[in-house]
């Protein structure tokens, strides 16, 4: 609880994948891998792809209903809504059109781009909202289709990375859910993983040139990564434990940002939390970027595993590079 009296709760989930799915077996037809390979190394079995009728407005929309309802409000309650994604379907801002389609009609929406860790910094972006007084009730959306940005004759990324979306309502509430967060960025570290603009110079008038050009698809080192995110995450959900003043053994689940079963593994072992807390979906949906936290939290939510009241330690981490860590307590 803030001096200003306003706690944080989280009060609904929802979340959507697109219908298509793709199996490891269906990859190893397009690039040299195995289902063995990429079961063995990640965890992930299948991931859900978007087609050309597919948007990340779309999904988003289908998750913010199912959040929205589980909450118990209606669009109209809304004052701020926020889109965490790094594949806006208008480079514009997609938020926007998430809204109208809701029907948010009083909500601001803006886009808000941290790549995989883009779930967590909205959390804490909407939070910093809700404490100061400025807005009661928070849409905060993750959301990304990375396949039309996945290079799919590159076996070491185009087997990691699917589609979808998960949305949580935030509100303010006398008792306080948010705990304790913890926000990191080492840019110098950015060429880790890239999807960069590319451009060409096109004169468009005597001595006068613009950069003229489109993103390229997804380049990883994912032994960097990989090595990153078993040093650094660990770090920051022990500090973001500390800020919370509580223990590791004290978390009822681990939600981490859904790259690869032995990155789980890993740093559940350093944080000694039982696999039993460690809640994973990467069998059936890969990676899915600022979507996967709030998709593995709404299928906890709709399992009845995550109850009310529960300890989460939420960790999102990945491109910038980024990462960071907020413990929350779920619901009222
Ligand atoms: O959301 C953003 C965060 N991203 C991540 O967290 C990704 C982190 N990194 C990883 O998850 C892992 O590094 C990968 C799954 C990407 C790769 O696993 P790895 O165990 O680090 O494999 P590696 O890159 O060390 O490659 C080992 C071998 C290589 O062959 P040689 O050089 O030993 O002959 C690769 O060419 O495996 C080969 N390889 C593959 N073989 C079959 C790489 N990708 C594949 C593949 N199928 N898909």
């Amino acid at each position: 609880m803030n001096q200003l009296g306003v706690g944080i709760a989280i009060t609904g989930s929802g979340s959507a994948t697109p219908a298509v799915v793709l199996d490891n077996h269906q990859l190893s037809q397009m690039v040299e891998t195995s289902d063995e390979w990429i079961t063995t190394r990640t965890g992930i079995q299948q991931r859900h792809l978007a087609d050309s009728q597919g948007s990340v407005t779309a999904l988003a929309v289908e998750a913010s209903v199912g959040a929205i309802a589980m909450a118990g409000i209606t669009p109209k309650d809304l004052d701020l809504i926020i889109l965490a994604t790094s594949t806006p379907d208008d480079l514009f801002g997609t938020a926007t059109q998430i809204q109208a389609l809701l029907g948010a009609s009083r909500a601001v929406a803006f886009d808000m781009t941290a790549a995989c860790s883009g779930f967590v910094f909205g959390l804490v972006t909407a939070a910093q909202f809700i404490r100061t007084g400025a807005y009661k009730t928070v849409l905060l959306i993750g959301a990304d289709i990375l396949s039309r940005w996945v290079d799919w004759s590159d076996r070491g990324t185009c087997i990691l990375f699917g589609d979808g979306a998960g949305a949580v309502v935030m509100q303010a509430s006398e008792s306080d859910r948010l705990l304790g967060f913890e926000l990191r960025s080492d840019g110098t570290q950015s060429k880790c993983l890239q999807l960069p603009y590319k451009a060409q110079n096109k004169e468009i008038v005597n001595g006068i040139s613009t950069a003229q050009g489109t993103y390229h698809p997804i380049t990883m080192n994912g032994k960097e990564v990989y090595k990153f995110a078993v040093q650094k995450v660990p770090e920051v959900i022990e500090k973001a434990l500390f800020q919370a003043n509580i223990t590791a053994e004290q978390v009822d689940w681990l939600l981490l940002h859904q790259a690869n079963q032995r990155i789980l593994d890993a740093v559940a072992e350093r944080l000694t939390i039982p696999k039993h807390k460690v809640l994973s979906n990467l069998a059936r949906h890969g990676n899915t970027s600022a979507a996967s936290i709030p998709l593995v939290l709404d299928e906890g939510v709709r399992l009845g595993k995550i109850q009310p009241g529960d300890v989460i330690a939420a960790s999102g981490f990945g491109a910038g590079l980024t990462w960071g860590a907020a413990i929350f307590q779920w619901g009222m």
